[in-house]
């Protein structure tokens, strides 16, 4: 079965060890209330690394006062039943979940935190000011308390996983940031732990996001590349949401705004549907 360490130093030590020994050592870090999404990583660095540490941490410092926090759900018990699951399916060590408490991740009197790089200031940046310099202190305590080969994010969170492959080469820390595509439900609703929140009145709306990320790939495949006829059309299917907090095409690396889309941009969307905020993107291709 899963083993579960709840401290920094004991996690640490048992990572050197196994890197020690000239094994390799996948990181998943999440914030618990598993989802196909999370487990395809998992999935993903059970199959590539020789050791997975799946990290559990809902992280205070990326919420907002008047975010989701207190409500976002905790659900260790399942999370580890999950992972059981799906660790029956290798026949490898056993993943490792490192879960601390909040106490353990920020000490009384803690009072760093990492600047975070050009590419949080846009969409994210404007509509949750202070997420990403969570984030990115957050990501970076767990790469110290976890010295992995590579990490594993998924593409669902687009903009995080930029912030991330920026911060990690600024600041030089040598681990491998690999993205996994986003996992979708049938009907194309990305999957998230906030779906949970959905009604299903509202559920039937939230659909707009990924239909309109689709329209948008279709009309470049009809040979419109100016992203704000596109717009057009993706505010357009975004109609039924209640709020749209940011519609973009922008450049895929950098994420400024494109005049025109020559190779690749990708689509984002930030929307509130009843009372939860979904996100959702698309990396669009001229094929
Ligand atoms: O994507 C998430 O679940 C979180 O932002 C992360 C990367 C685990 C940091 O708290």
């Amino acid at each position: 079965v899963i083993k579960t360490i709840g401290t920094c130093d004991e996690i640490r030590d048992l990572v050197l060890k196994m890197r020690g020994q000239g094994e390799t050592v996948g990181l998943v870090p999440t914030m618990g209330a598993l989802h196909e999404g999370h487990l395809s990583l998992v999935r993903e660095s059970i199959a590539s690394c020789d050791h997975t540490v799946i990290s559990i941490f809902v992280n205070p410092t990326q919420f907002g006062p008047s975010e989701d926090l207190a409500k976002y759900p905790r659900t260790l018990d399942s999370d580890l039943a999950m992972l059981n699951e799906v660790a029956k399916d290798y026949a490898k060590t056993f993943p490792i979940v490192f879960a601390p408490n909040e106490v353990e991740m920020y000490p009384e009197g803690y009072s760093t935190s990492v600047d975070p790089p050009a590419v949080a200031a846009p969409l994210e940046g404007v509509f949750r000011p202070g997420h990403f310099r969570g984030v990115t202190t957050v990501v970076l305590k767990l790469f110290a308390a976890v010295p992995a080969n590579t990490a594993y994010f998924g593409l669902k969170d687009y903009q995080q996983f930029r912030v991330i492959q920026a911060m990690t080469q600024d600041l030089n820390l040598g681990l491998r940031i690999h993205a996994c595509p986003t996992v979708r439900e049938s009907d194309g609703l990305a999957m998230s732990s906030r779906n949970r929140y959905l009604s299903p009145e509202d559920r039937v709306r939230a659909l707009s996001l990924s239909q309109a990320l689709s329209a948008a790939q279709k009309l470049l495949d009809q040979g419109i590349r100016c992203p704000i006829e596109i717009m057009d059309c993706i505010r357009q299917t975004l109609s039924v949401v209640d709020q749209v907090d940011y519609a973009a095409i922008v450049d895929s690396d950098t994420l400024q705004p494109v005049e025109e889309i020559s190779s690749e941009a990708v689509a984002l969307i930030a929307a509130r549907v009843g009372g939860t905020r979904l996100i959702d993107n698309r990396v669009l291709r001229v094929k």
